[in-house]
């Protein structure tokens, strides 16, 4: 079979993360054969709520719930085994058994990556970005350093030794330099430790590179669950206030080894407001009182760290260069309904840099530090309610669909997902 009858669908975040890809990845899971993670590690929290029951998923990718599609985790992820040998336990505590590949080529989050997270962190100060300390850039760094441990590493004793060895000094020195902790566990111990893991996750590990393209061959779908969010990407994001990973779409051929030539749909997950975890600038972040207001409305509180997140008004200048980037085929639109009942609605078309206006993301962190928002104002919407998904797009308010409208002209992308409520049932398609 041809490789243009495969059936390739990504999902990215369009805004700083926890837009609602999992909720929107599970959607469309039960219609794939496969659902692949391809960057990030266990820095992302997904929830997904399913018939009352809430799931929080951090490395496995968010079609797990479903019984057939496989879960698959790319080599551009990176693998805290602790982590993932807790997540499948709580799966197996809720009765599901994960059908899970792991690429032999992802790399190995170590206990030092995470001691040097926490040190970068301090070192940073005022830039640092406000990391969830898992650990992420010190093992992306490792990897380009080109000292990383990759998981056919942790099943093969010797190399690992050989690997470990190089690493671990390394780590230990830098971490001398930019800090006064010492290094922890030591070397042996690690070892020891790390090939427990490498055994216990040896049946899953596999090139899933090939399988992915056999998968294609045979014309099977495949599902690309995208962590974190555009302003987020290593690249494209507000840099450094990022994460070490590129979160946009056309990753996902270095991140799984699947050509991006044949990606059919590429939706950008976009919450009908902005949050955001950590520190960085956000040019629409409400003052205190509004913020904390939406908050608690949203529930918006990070699902791997717990922290409070900082809300706002939607942004479209982030969208515009989201729908560019990924090359957005749609948005999806979620949490409208924590907006019901809000009265009037800002929305962010530009920014305002010293007299000049933006309509796109600049690159200079000067221009941010001086960024204000240029607002149009749009009417508000009452309550939504579970029928208005049984009876489709039409029933929706009047100011909502407007509302839809408004971005689909600003940013010159179609939105045909609509996501009312956190639940698999609660979402519309146009
Ligand atoms: P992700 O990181 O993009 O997968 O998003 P998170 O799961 O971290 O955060 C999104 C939160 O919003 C989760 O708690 C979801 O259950 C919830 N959610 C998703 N879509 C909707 C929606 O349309 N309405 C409401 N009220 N909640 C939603
Ligand atoms: P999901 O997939 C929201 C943020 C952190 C911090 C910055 C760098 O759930 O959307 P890191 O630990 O990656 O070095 O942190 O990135 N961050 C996220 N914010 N959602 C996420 O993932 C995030 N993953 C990382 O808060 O500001
Ligand atoms: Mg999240």
């Amino acid at each position: 079979m041809s490789l243009n009858g495969s059936k390739i669908t990504v999902i990215v975040g369009a805004q700083w993360g926890d837009e609602g890809k999992g909720k929107i990845t599970d959607y469309f899971a039960g219609e794939s054969e496969y659902v692949v993670r391809y960057h990030g590690g266990n820095n992302a929290g997904h929830t997904v709520i399913v018939k009352g029951s809430e799931y929080k998923l951090h490395l496995i990718p968010s079609g797990v719930l479903y019984e057939h599609p496989i879960s698959v985790i790319g080599n551009g992820v990176v693998i805290d085994p602790k982590a993932l040998l807790k997540e499948i336990q709580y799966l197996f505590k809720q009765d599901i058994h994960p059908q899970l590949m792991i690429s032999d080529r992802a790399h190995v989050i170590m206990p030092y990556h995470k001691q040097m997270d926490n040190a970068l962190t301090d070192h940073q100060g005022a830039l640092a970005a406000g990391s969830t300390k898992r650990g992420i850039a010190p093992v992306y760094a490792d990897k380009m350093f080109r000292h990383g441990i990759r998981m056919v590493d942790i099943t093969e004793p010797d190399i690992f030794k050989e690997k470990l060895h190089k690493s671990y000094n390394f780590n230990k020195k830098l971490l001398s330099a930019i800090s006064d902790q010492i290094i922890q566990p030591d070397e042996k111990s690690i070892y020891e430790k790390y090939l427990q893991y490498g055994k216990k996750l040896a049946p899953y590990i596999k090139d899933i590179s090939l399988e992915l393209y056999e998968a294609q061959r045979n014309g099977k779908a495949i599902l690309f669950e995208g962590a974190q969010g555009i302003s987020l990407d290593i690249d494209h994001g507000i840099y450094p206030y990022t994460t070490s990973s590129n979160s946009i779409a056309g990753n996902i051929a270095t991140g799984t080894g699947v050509s991006y030539r044949n990606i059919n749909r590429i939706i950008g997950v976009t919450k009908a407001y902005i949050s955001r975890v950590g520190i960085g600038p956000l040019p629409t972040e409400l003052p205190k009182k509004q913020g904390d207001a939406l908050r608690e409305k949203g529930e918006e509180y990070g699902t791997t760290t717990g922290r409070p997140r900082r809300v706002g008004w939607l942004d479209l200048v982030q969208v515009r260069q989201a729908v560019r980037v990924n090359g957005l085929t749609e948005i999806a639109l979620t949490k409208p309904d924590i907006l019901s009942d809000n009265g009037d609605l800002s929305v962010c078309t530009a920014y305002d840099v010293d007299g000049q206006q933006e309509q796109e993301m600049p690159a200079s962190l000067h221009k941010f530090r001086l960024a204000e928002p240029v607002y149009q104002t749009l009417p508000g919407w009452g309550q939504l309610s579970d029928d208005m998904a049984e009876k489709g797009y039409e029933s929706l308010p009047e100011n909502l669909r407007h509302y839809v409208q408004f971005i689909e002209d600003e940013v010159s992308c179609p939105i045909s997902i609509i996501s009312i409520g956190p639940e698999r049932h609660q979402t519309i398609i146009r």
